[in-house]
């Protein structure tokens, strides 16, 4: 189920069901589905006919498993915390489901990027790992960048934030990183200037600012002011991250992208791979051929 548009999640994975002999049904509410109402006890008289309370039991009838993505809305920081898309189908499934990015999280493009890390790196444990965020032309969700942060405090890197005043974190997940870190003999930070020196990875990307959510016009006034935070360089011994699409030239200049240092074409190539072991791991024992 796309509630937004994709590339890499909606073709690595069908690619990775060709592979894998799983036959896929896409579908996109509103395009060429009813659209969808998720509100509870709503007067369902506006444009969406069909209620995710009967829909999503009906699919989980048909199919081995069910997989959505739902973006943030980036109105209310307390709705999009709660994840209220990707909880309904968690509630409401009897198969499993998987994430193809939620409000919250990107478990697939992390997961990519772990096994980027692992390839390039090997043991990522005490490599230094920024996380920078970039400008934009619009608001972004925390989906990424929140996923990059809490997969490298869990594998023990040295985790850097770096991102202008305005544009912090949800707290929640960055504690929940610290906590993480702490276990794993990571560690996080977050500053306020770029300093690239020392790093191992480059990983930027634009994000909405979690105490300036859903006021949009002073968010967009300070993101105009911090286009100086686009990438130009990257410093020699540290790899480019991006989980794309990129605006190219306003997040970061071609030459990084197309540079020696970029690692964006095996990340974006191992979003097949690791959606093949999403697939095999979560239908695994359920009817697949061979056991
Ligand atoms: N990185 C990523 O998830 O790409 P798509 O939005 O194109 O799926």
């Amino acid at each position: 189920m796309f509630l937004n548009p994709s590339l890499r999640t909606r073709t690595s994975l069908e690619a990775a069901c060709a592979l894998l002999g799983v036959h896929p049904i896409v579908l996109q509410p509103g395009l060429d589905a009813w659209g969808w109402e998720f509100r509870d006890g709503v007067v369902m008289d506006g444009a969406s006919p069909e209620h995710a309370r009967d829909a999503i039991p009906v699919l989980a009838s048909y199919v081995d498993l069910l997989a959505v993505r739902a973006f943030a809305g980036l109105v209310d920081a307390d709705q999009d915390r709660a994840d209220p898309v990707l909880k309904a189908f968690a509630s409401l499934s009897t198969v499993p489901v998987t994430n193809l990015e939620s409000a919250r999280w990107h478990p697939l493009q992390g997961l990519a990027d772990a096994a980027t890390w692992v390839s390039r790196l090997g043991d990522p444990r005490g490599k230094r790992i920024v996380l920078t965020w970039a400008p934009h032309v619009k608001p972004l969700p925390q989906a990424v960048p929140g996923q990059v942060l809490t997969e490298a405090a869990l594998l023990g890197m040295e985790v850097v934030v770096q991102h202008p005043v305005g544009f912090d974190l949800d707290p929640e997940v960055v504690e929940r990183a610290r906590g993480l870190a702490e276990a794993s003999g990571g560690s996080v930070d977050v500053v306020h200037e770029r300093d690239l020196r020392g790093a191992h990875v480059v990983y930027a990307k634009s994000w909405a600012g979690w105490s300036g959510y859903g006021r949009r016009e002073a968010e967009s006034a300070v993101r105009a002011a911090s286009s100086s935070w686009r990438l130009d360089e990257v410093p020699e011994g540290a790899g480019f991250m991006h989980c794309l699409p990129v605006r190219r030239n306003v997040v970061v200049a071609d030459a990084v992208l197309d540079g020696p240092r970029s690692w964006v074409p095996e990340q974006a190539a191992l979003r097949l791979w690791t959606a093949m072991a999403v697939l095999e791991a979560q239908l695994g024992g359920n009817g697949w051929p061979n056991g």
